[in-house]
């Protein structure tokens, strides 16, 4: 069976602008969050806190954060790839935050200049230290990305262990939840069926997993739905289909969102997401970025 309704994390902000060439001003960005959210998405990814020179795009995170202020009901959670990148965080009032590792050795050294384990490493005392915060009673949330979790561009195809060796890492170490990262778009929804499989076996809960698909060979749409009858109920999509990896060149954008409301709604599953207000909003952006949205759903209720 499916859902009765999904939570869509909202990663055009950060997934989607991190790889636009127009480098978008700090008050467009602002202006984007507000809009997403007024639109009706509660968990809206703001931006990451990495190395400036790494991703010049989301380089005016300490000057966007305090711009989006606390939106009621709304989660803004941010990247962190380190400590330097917690202290950003958390020194702004950052409530949630996510790591984010890789399954495979090539993309590890390409997005965080480590082995897999290094990178593994690196983020357990972040999260140990997120945990601490929750402690003292100012819950931080902690997600964990997985990136290639099917294809890699380097290796090719992703032995399904070893995805899932970095799961249970990422879920030891004290993620509250994780997300399986189709980076480069290359999975098709056997082959999530299959991982989903896995992480079953291996007693992953079902409701720590959600998924990340980019849409590269058209096929985030049916690899959602397979994931949805497995039993997922959160689901990663960028509004208007922004987006792509700086380090994975051959990652096209993410699962467009109004995509993913309209085979939501007329499965009649509830997402608390207005439709119309998303595409205007997808639209805008579409005009600060110079180029048209790639989302069928955006290009079909914007010509009506
Ligand atoms: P590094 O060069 O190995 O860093 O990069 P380092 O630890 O050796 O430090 C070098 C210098 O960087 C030091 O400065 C640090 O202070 C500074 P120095 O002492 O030389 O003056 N530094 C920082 N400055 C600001 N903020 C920080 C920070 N950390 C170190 N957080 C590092 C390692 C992880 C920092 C780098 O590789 C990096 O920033 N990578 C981020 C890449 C990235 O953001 N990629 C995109 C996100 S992942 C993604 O899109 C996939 C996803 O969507 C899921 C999917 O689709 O698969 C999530
Ligand atoms: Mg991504």
């Amino acid at each position: 069976g499916l859902p009765p309704r999904v939570r869509i994390h909202e990663v055009g902000a950060r997934d989607g602008l991190q790889n636009e060439k127009a480098t978008v001003p700090t008050e467009v960005k602002a202006e984007f969050v507000h809009r997403l959210a007024a639109a009706g998405l509660t968990t809206v990814e703001a931006t990451s806190f990495v190395h400036p020179k790494w991703v010049p795009q989301l380089a005016d995170a300490e000057r966007l954060f305090p711009l989006l202020g606390d939106i009621e009901g709304v989660h803004l959670p941010v990247l962190v790839p380190n400590d330097r990148g917690l202290d950003r965080a958390l020194a702004l009032g950052a409530r949630r935050v996510a790591v984010f590792a890789s399954a495979t050795e090539s993309f590890a050294q390409a997005n965080l200049n480590r082995t897999v384990d290094e990178a593994l490493a690196m983020f357990e005392p972040v999260v140990a230290r997120a945990k601490a915060a929750e402690a003292a009673h100012e819950r931080v949330h902690v997600r964990g990305y997985l990136s290639m979790c099917f294809g890699d561009p380097w290796e090719g195809p992703v032995p399904i262990p070893q995805v899932v060796r970095v799961c249970k890492a990422l879920l030891d170490m004290g993620c509250d939840e994780l997300s399986l990262g189709d980076t480069i778009g290359v999975a098709t929804p056997g082959h999530v069926l299959a991982l989903l499989a896995a992480l079953d076996e291996q007693g992953v809960p079902t409701d720590r997993i959600g998924v990340h698909f980019h849409d590269t060979y058209g096929q985030a749409l049916a690899n959602t739905l397979a994931a949805l009858q497995h039993g997922v109920t959160t689901v990663d999509a960028s509004a208007g289909g922004l987006g792509g990896c700086p380090y994975a060149k051959s990652a096209t954008g993410n699962l467009a969102t109004e995509d993913l409301v309209w085979m939501l709604h007329g499965l009649g599953i509830e997402t608390g997401v207005d439709l119309g207000r998303l595409t205007d909003t997808s639209v805008w952006m579409a005009t600060q970025l110079g180029r048209p949205s790639p989302s069928r759903t955006v290009r079909a209720l914007s010509h009506k």
